[in-house]
């Protein structure tokens, strides 16, 4: 397997909205960005995913694009940004920009232009379509609610917004648009940037026809379905990824991460198998759907350990020596991960430990959520006005209509909302948690007094020192970057174990996920001679026999196996 900076490193992302305010109108910025630049050096990461700072009228928090080469105002200017790039590199660590071309705002120029009539000649840097006796012209629901439809009053057709209707979606059919946006991203890699994060890649190409999902419109309301079948993987994805990747990527030294919705390890491999010349890792959302029910995200069940097991196993092994897998188990999407798949109330510090374990010692790229490493965790807003997210706003407002009960509708808000993963990064146990002299855009989760990076850093225990070893660990031991994986005892009901091998050495992780005591029997047909405890989240005594293991709550550890 080649060996790759990107393979190596650790990536920290950072949603620039909720970090740090420097000016007191309660939004982060990019000064308050740069300001904090010597704690993520001193936490040891590699790489800083920076969510959009594009201009942006922020219907979807800058996931809506108004100018692909301009700053937000909110967040600075363009030399503030060209400072926090030096600030970046001048401490050795690189920055990744995210990249999102499957739509734009319809504030941008282009759309601006396209809609003002049919034959404008941006008309077609967008997906138009007169549908069908005055209906959408298919019953694909967006993302965030509704028709993927809008029908624009002024040109008399109707546009496709996968997302918010503020979102319209790109023409990638079209060569003069493909051509505009390989334009910019050479702009912003002239720059001297290290990588993009490409948002909702593989929704770019459709089916043409643009076909329904349940046939025919019989004229009556029609109730939206998810597309997926016509733009998930659509059918010239790969033709656009290569040339981009033969236009673009391929001239520079960088990482690229996609974001791919409902991939299999096999659709995945197309776009990261290492001779296809596409992008280097996506991120997969099998994981994150490990609590979904039939009726999808909102339609919350528990999520079990054996599920957990065999989707990272699948993805481990698939990928292994053909592509790579990026690590995650949450971001600005999601809820915070020690309140979904940790115990963030009796045992925080020792579920937080064994996550961030499983992620850093996984083959693949690991990414940290700004907050993850110190145990923030999701929040519950009294009424449903204190949320800004568009989708939570527009789910509660549909599923209410359609007779939902609200405390129903609240408690999947409590439990799936993305604000969750957005509420302003706790600092100190100050004012509104040292983010803002002013009012925060989105409220403070209210236990920033107990959990902040002041604390954290003053506690030599804390989850923040526990990331840092980790990722120490990956610098020193190149088997937690390459070696290959195998699962044990795949049966065990509480325990996640897997062995890492790399020519004569091993890795062996053993992680209680539970809050109760369990046990790990180590397979007999792991052998070794020697063994170095490398790392973990109780004291243990380095010399314990390895056959079978009593798990604390929550406990973590890691042996190096010679
Ligand atoms: C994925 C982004 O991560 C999310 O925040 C956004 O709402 C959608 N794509 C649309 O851009």
């Amino acid at each position: 397997m080649d060996k790759k900076w990107w393979k190596e490193s650790v990536v920290y992302q950072i949603y620039p909205r909720s970090f740090k305010d420097s000016n007191g109108d309660g939004i982060g910025d990019l000064q308050g960005i740069i300001s904090k630049l010597d704690y993520l050096n001193h936490l040891g990461v590699d790489v800083v995913w920076l969510c959009p700072v594009y201009q942006s009228p922020n219907d979807d928090n800058g996931y809506d694009i108004s100018n692909y080469q301009s700053i937000m105002n909110d967040f600075g200017t363009l030399s503030d940004w060209e400072e926090l790039l030096a600030g970046l590199h001048s401490r050795g660590m690189k920055l990744i920009m995210d990249l999102v071309v499957n739509h734009s705002s319809d504030e941008h120029a282009w759309f601006v232009e396209s809609r003002k009539s049919q034959d404008n000649p941006y008309r077609d840097y967008y997906i138009w379509s007169p549908g069908k006796d005055g209906q959408p012209p298919n019953d694909w629901g967006s993302f965030f609610s509704g028709s993927a439809w809008e029908y624009d009053e002024k040109s008399e057709e109707y546009y496709l917004h996968l997302f918010s209707r503020k979102q319209p979606d790109l023409n990638w059919d079209n060569p003069k648009l493909r051509k505009e946006i390989y334009d910019m991203m050479t702009w912003w890699l002239d720059k001297g940037i290290d990588g993009f994060r490409m948002d909702v890649i593989n929704l770019i190409s459709k089916v043409p026809g643009l076909p329904s999902v349940s046939g025919e419109s019989n004229g009556e309301q029609p109730t939206y379905h998810f597309g997926g079948d016509y733009f998930v993987n659509g059918p010239r994805v790969h033709e656009y990824m290569q040339e981009m990747n033969r236009e673009v990527l391929s001239k520079y030294d960088i990482m690229t991460v996609g974001e791919a919705v409902n991939v299999t390890p096999e659709e995945a491999s197309l776009y990261v198998s290492e001779d296809r010349n596409e992008l280097n890792m996506v991120f997969h959302f099998e994981l994150m759907d490990v609590d979904s029910g039939p009726g999808g995200k909102w339609n919350v069940q528990p999520w079990k350990l054996a599920d957990i097991k065999s989707i990272i196993s699948k993805w481990q092994v698939a990928l292994d020596g053909k592509g790579w897998n990026s690590l995650y188990m949450n971001n600005h999407d999601q809820p915070r991960m020690l309140s979904r798949f940790g115990d963030d109330k009796l045992f925080p510090k020792e579920s937080g430990k064994m996550l961030a374990t499983l992620l850093h010692t996984l083959q693949g790229t690991p990414y940290i959520y700004q907050g993850e490493e110190i145990g923030m965790t999701n929040v519950q807003f009294a009424s449903i006005d204190d949320y800004k997210d568009i989708e939570i706003v527009n789910m509660y407002k549909e599923y209410l209509a359609a007779g939902h009960s609200e405390e129903k509708i609240m408690n999947s808000i409590y439990i799936k909302g993305r604000d969750n993963g957005r509420t302003p990064m706790q600092w100190n146990s100050e004012s509104q948690a040292g983010f803002t002299t002013g009012t925060p855009w989105l409220a403070v989760n209210p236990n920033y007094q107990d959990i902040n990076v002041e604390n954290a850093l003053a506690d030599p225990d804390s989850i923040f020192y526990y990331y840092k070893k980790l990722i120490e660990l990956r610098k020193q031991h190149e088997i937690i970057v390459y070696g290959s994986y195998t699962i044990l005892a795949e049966e065990n009901e509480q325990v996640y174990a897997y062995l890492r091998t790399l020519g004569e050495e091993q890795l062996l992780v053993v992680l209680n996920f539970f809050g109760e005591p369990a046990t790990f029997d180590l397979p007999s047909t792991v052998k070794f001679q020697a063994k170095e405890l490398l790392i973990s989240n109780y004291e243990v005594n380095p010399e314990e026999e390895l056959n079978t293991i009593q798990l604390r709550p929550y406990e973590a550890r890691v042996y190096k196996l010679k």
